[in-house]
């Protein structure tokens, strides 16, 4: 019987004759030789289809077989370090399932917005699909790290009447004529789970009407959150840093060749490890103004620059040699993707010189008491080499919910992990506030209505203790693993203020 296998496991199969199925990526004729590269949804394999070596009848459908069409080919196995997944196949015989015919994503570049409108189509390309498999990773490390180390899962309502985050933010809905809200975290529920199990966790999708376009902001992303009884800030913080350790860690035993063909900094992440960087509020303030701050984005404008620059000159170069004679098809296809890239990367470097002195100013002017703003998150993560905790904001720009910190009521006992290398922000958390009476008074501080948070109080009123959690984004963290620009690659079907296409 012959034996079917996946692309992922030829190298169990040197030399012997297997069968795949799976759908054409490329398929490119040098005259008697066809070289299809095969996608099985494991791998990509390239298999050689020799004239004379198949029945002529298949060698000509084989020919003309377009992108996306599925077939099952059978042929042996050999090692072929310069082939991608280091194996080849040399094609005995095939049969087509279904010819694709016009696919619409063709291996020249197209613009986002035709590829968000394909994103159906789009999982099969070769960088969505790496990113779908280090985000399986990461989920997996997420539940993994939370299951091994005593934590119980509890499933935090969608459906909610109560806010936890910014008012501003939240997403009606009609619940059968009553206007409730879709889940902007599970953390105060988890917090009365936390009371019964004592380390809990709740994983699943969170809506935020945020009305911001930018690369790090969807309205559906998916969120983390553990929530443990009986710890202190410090204790939070380094659950953080071996939590997100052992995600990186895992991807990197698990993805590597993922992570090198989406272009992420392997070497950055191999240095990921505790203890991460420790700041609070008031030193970032103090780094913001700092002539160091002052010098560093003004490094960074110079870097802009040149970079633009190069860009421009390898613009001319490509150029000139597109309007060389006799230039093959598949030699134009590949300059005009890579102009095609090259012209993006202007673009978005335009932004970045537009912006370095706006955000140089704002860091320069920042007031102690403000929330730091994305760009002066940026700047800090920027300025280090490995994730940066911010800790003891200042209460006014915080949730209600935040402990006040008992020998400064000024600051909250929260914190912030930001990626290094510029990403930013990737987990936001707190110890709680367990005293019943500084929590009437804060939640009135901000204008909520306490008989809405009753049963949250009842936790303050029957054996408070002190306790604390956080919340990881999944896509903000796939993106700074894998060196991603905007948030949206990192999801499936990614939904945000402008755009929810299928
Ligand atoms: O800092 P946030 O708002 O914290 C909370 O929701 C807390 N209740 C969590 C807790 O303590 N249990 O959000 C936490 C993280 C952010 O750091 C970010 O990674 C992600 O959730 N996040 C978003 N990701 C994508 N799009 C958005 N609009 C996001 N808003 C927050």
């Amino acid at each position: 019987m012959m034996n079917t296998t996946t692309i992922t496991n030829l190298n169990n199969n040197i030399d012997q004759q297997v069968s795949l199925c799976g759908w054409v990526y490329k398929n490119r004729s040098s005259g008697k030789v066809l070289f299809i590269v095969l996608r099985d949804g494991t791998g990509l394999c390239q298999c050689i289809v020799e004239k004379g070596k198949v029945p002529d009848e298949i060698f000509e459908q084989l020919k003309h077989l377009s992108q996306e069409s599925s077939l099952s080919i059978t042929g042996t196995v050999r090692k072929e370090p310069r082939s991608p997944g280091g194996h080849e196949l040399a094609v005995t015989d095939a049969q087509i399932i279904h010819p694709a015919t016009d696919y619409p994503i063709t291996l020249k570049a197209h613009g986002i917005d035709f590829l968000l409108k394909h994103r159906h189509l789009h999982l099969r390309s070769q960088m969505q699909w790496c990113l779908g498999r280090v985000r399986h990773t990461v989920i997996d490390a997420i539940r993994r790290f939370f299951n091994d180390n005593g934590f119980t899962l509890i499933d935090t309502p969608i459906f909610t009447t109560i806010a936890g985050e910014e008012v501003g933010s939240l997403f009606e809905v009609d619940y059968f004529d009553e206007p409730i809200h879709l889940t902007q975290t599970g953390q105060l529920y988890l917090e009365s789970a936390a009371m019964a199990y004592g380390k809990v966790y709740c994983f699943g999708p969170t809506f935020r009407a945020e009305k911001s376009k930018t690369r790090r902001h969807l309205t559906e992303f998916w969120m983390v959150e553990p929530e443990i009884a009986f710890i202190d800030l410090p204790g939070l913080l380094e659950t953080a840093e071996n939590f997100v350790s052992f995600i990186v860690k895992e991807t990197l035993d698990k993805n590597r060749s993922e992570l090198e063909t989406l272009g992420a900094d392997i070497e950055a992440l191999e240095k990921i490890s505790p203890p991460f960087y420790r700041l609070t509020y008031s030193d970032s303030v103090d780094i913001l103004t700092s002539d160091k701050a002052k010098d560093f984005l003004a490094a960074q404008l110079a870097d802009f620059q040149q970079e633009r620059a190069n860009c421009e000159s390898k613009i001319a170069e490509l150029e000139n040699q597109q309007n060389q004679q006799g230039l093959k098809q598949w030699k134009k296809d590949k300059i005009a993707v890579e102009l095609i890239e090259l012209r993006a990367s202007i673009g978005e470097l335009d932004t970045k010189i537009e912006n370095n002195p706006k955000h140089a100013e704002l860091a320069a002017n920042f007031q102690w008491g403000k929330d730091l703003g994305g760009s002066d998150e940026t700047i800090i993560s920027m300025m280090h080499d490995k994730p940066v905790f911010i800790t003891h904001y200042p209460a006014k720009a915080k949730a209600f919910y935040m402990k006040t910190d008992r020998s400064n009521d000024r600051v909250v006992e929260n914190f912030d992990m930001l990626a290094p290398k510029g990403f930013g922000e990737i987990i936001g958390g707190s110890m709680r506030e367990d005293s019943y009476d500084i929590l009437i008074d804060k939640i009135k501080a901000q204008n909520l209505t306490p008989d809405t948070y009753s049963w949250y109080l009842d936790l303050r009123k029957y054996g408070s203790v002190p306790h604390g959690g956080f919340g990881l984004g999944v896509e903000r963290t796939v993106a700074w693993i894998t060196g991603q620009k905007h948030i949206r690659q990192c999801i499936a079907f990614p939904r945000m203020m402008d755009k929810v296409y299928i």
